[in-house]
Parts: structure tokens; C-alpha cells; sequence
């Protein structure tokens, strides 16, 4: 995080009483993960532009954008190093640490990505593999995978999106207030993390809670693919539509596909597959509720017939 380039000792020249409450905003802003080893002062970037005038032939308009911290957030991938585990911090974390990641066209990842997860044979090899994918630049700026929790031998598969801030620092899908309402979602049909197996499609965190790119979405879905397939579940639950989009190739929004069930070729058999509302839209949305408590009555119910 580069408060707009200011360098630390700029920020000392602050009252230190109103440091807490600028990093609070920051936090509740969403900006939460160090991108840069030294901070970028965007503000004057935005100046010299101007101070240059337009370039000829060029249109009319501001030269440089004036970045806002989350479009310095989704700026493409650039040889990173790894964001400091904890994922805060000021201009300068990370400094000194190595640049281990190469960019990579993202068709080239994504054909990458397929032949690598073709070749786990268990849940534990993809995950060692999934682990070692240099391929999708969210690893850059996540603190750590976010692969699984639950039964991996479970009937039913709840698929999220991607991991958020709490996932992202314990390393475990759905723990943050989402989780803890699928958690309540599960227990409504009898279900706890032992009868349940739990992934995302994308398994490391976008920074700020970004909506993952489609690149991005297309890069991680050979490995959520071959996740499903190896867990092999009967019931797969698609929370939000994102998930359901993804996996399922439905275009319809959640609101007409939750609580149908659709064929899902695992590549090894078909399966049912039901989409429903994400936790954390229930939490925006409580009168979803009525809804999901349908959807999970259907899943209750496929689960009693072998
Ligand atoms: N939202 C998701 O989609 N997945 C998580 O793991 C947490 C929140």
C-alpha cells in the first residue's frame, strides 16, 4: 500500500494520532495487501503528464489516468515478489524479498494449468501442484492457497468464488462471516464440515476482494475441475453465480438457475449440480434466506437417495 506515494517519512510529518484512523480507511477500503516494494506516487505521475501536455495526435483528455488504490490493485502482472504473509502493510513491506514470479500470456497458462492438473492423481498431488503454479498472478499478491477444508470423501460439494481476507490468512475456505453462515446453512440440513468437502473456484485471494478477471477465472477452473473429479462428489453446490457460471457454463443469472439441478460431467461420471445464493449475499440480503432454505431442502433430499 502506497498511501499515494507518500514515503514514510512524509506520513511522519502527519499528525501520528490521525496514522491509525488513515490505515483504518485504508483497511476498510479494501486495501489491505503491499503490491510495491516502494511506494508509487501516482498523484505526481498524474502531474508530469499534464505538465507535458498532450502527446500529438492524441485525444483530448487527461494523459494518465489518476490511479485509485484499487486499479493500482488489478494493474497487470509484473514480476512480483509474494505478498508478506499477514497481507498488510505499509509502502515498503516486502522489500528485498525475490522476484519469483514471471509473467505468463494467459493462454499459455491456461494450457499449463491443464496438463498440470491432468497429472495429480490424488486431491494431495493437486494441491502440491496447485501450490507450485507460478501461472496466475493473484498467487503474487495472495498470502497463501486457499485449497480445501471439510471431507474430501463427503457426498456434497459446496464451490465458492474465491477466497477473502480471512481465508486468505488462515489458508482454509470460508471461515470469514461468510463461512460461518454455510456453516449454518449446512447445519439446517444435518451437515457439518465433516460431511461436507469445501473449495473455490479460484483458490487464492483477488486482492481487495476484486472480482477475479476472466483470465484469471479461466487459468484456475482446470484445477477446481480436476478438484471436483477427484473428490468425486454426488451433489455439487454452486454458491453464486459466479460458481455456477463457471462451472456449470450456465449464462442464465443465479436468480433463475438456484435451486435447479443440472448435469455436471466431473470427466468420469455425471453428477447433480445445484446453484444457489452465496453466503455473502444472504448477508447483504436476508430475505435470499427463504429461498436458499428451499434449495438446501432439495440438496437435503438428493442427498437421502443413493
Ligand atoms: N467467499 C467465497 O466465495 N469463498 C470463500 O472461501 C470465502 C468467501
Amino acid at each position: 500500500m502506497s498511501y499515494h506515494g507518500a514515503s514514510m517519512a512524509q506520513l511522519m510529518t502527519f499528525d501520528p494520532s490521525v496514522l491509525g484512523d488513515i490505515l483504518a480507511f485504508h483497511v476498510e477500503a479494501g486495501v489491505d495487501v503491499a503490491l510495491e516494494d516502494a511506494p508509487v506516487n501516482r498523484f505526481a505521475a498524474a502531474e508530469a503528464a499534464r505538465a507535458r501536455g498532450p502527446a500529438r495526435g492524441a485525444p483530448q483528455q487527461s494523459a494518465t489516468p489518476v490511479s485509485a488504490p484499487a486499479s493500482a490493485l488489478s494493474r497487470p502482472a509484473a514480476p512480483h515478489a509474494p505478498a508478506p504473509s499477514g497481507g498488510m502493510g505499509m509502502g515498503g513491506m516486502g522489500a528485498g524479498a525475490a522476484n519469483t514470479f514471471a509473467a505468463q500470456p494467459p493462454d499459455q497458462a491456461v494450457m499449463a494449468a491443464r496438463e498440470m492438473a491432468r497429472g495429480a492423481a490424488t486431491l494431495e498431488e493437486l494441491r502440491a501442484i496447485v501450490d507450485a503454479f507460478d501461472g496466475c498472478p493473484l498467487k503474487r499478491t495472495a498470502t497463501r492457497l486457499v485449497f480445501a477444508d471439510g471431507n474430501p470423501a463427503a457426498r456434497v460439494m459446496f464451490v465458492g468464488e474465491a477466497p477473502g481476507r480471512d481465508e486468505d490468512a488462515q489458508g482454509i475456505p470460508f471461515v470469514g462471516r461468510s463461512g460461518r453462515l454455510l456453516d449454518l446453512m449446512m447445519a439446517a440440513i444435518g451437515l457439518d464440515r465433516t460431511q461436507a468437502y469445501i473449495a473455490n473456484v479460484i483458490p487464492w485471494r483477488p486482492p481487495g476482494n476484486r472480482t477475479p478477471t476472466p483470465q484469471e477465472t479461466a487459468i484456475c477452473l482446470p484445477f477446481i475441475r480436476r478438484q471436483i473429479e477427484l473428490a468425486d462428489p454426488d451433489i455439487l453446490v454452486c454458491l453464486g453465480n459466479p460458481s455456477a457460471q463457471t462451472l456449470l457454463g450456465v449464462t442464465e443469472g443465479i436468480t433463475k438457475t438456484r435451486g435447479r439441478f443440472f448435469p455436471y460431467d466431473t470427466g468420469t461420471r455425471t453428477i447433480k449440480a445445484i446453484p444457489t445464493f452465496h453466503p455473502a449475499y444472504l448477508l447483504r440480503t436476508p430475505l435470499g434466506k427463504r429461498l436458499v432454505w428451499r434449495d438446501l431442502l432439495e440438496i437435503e433430499a438428493a442427498l437421502a437417495t443413493p
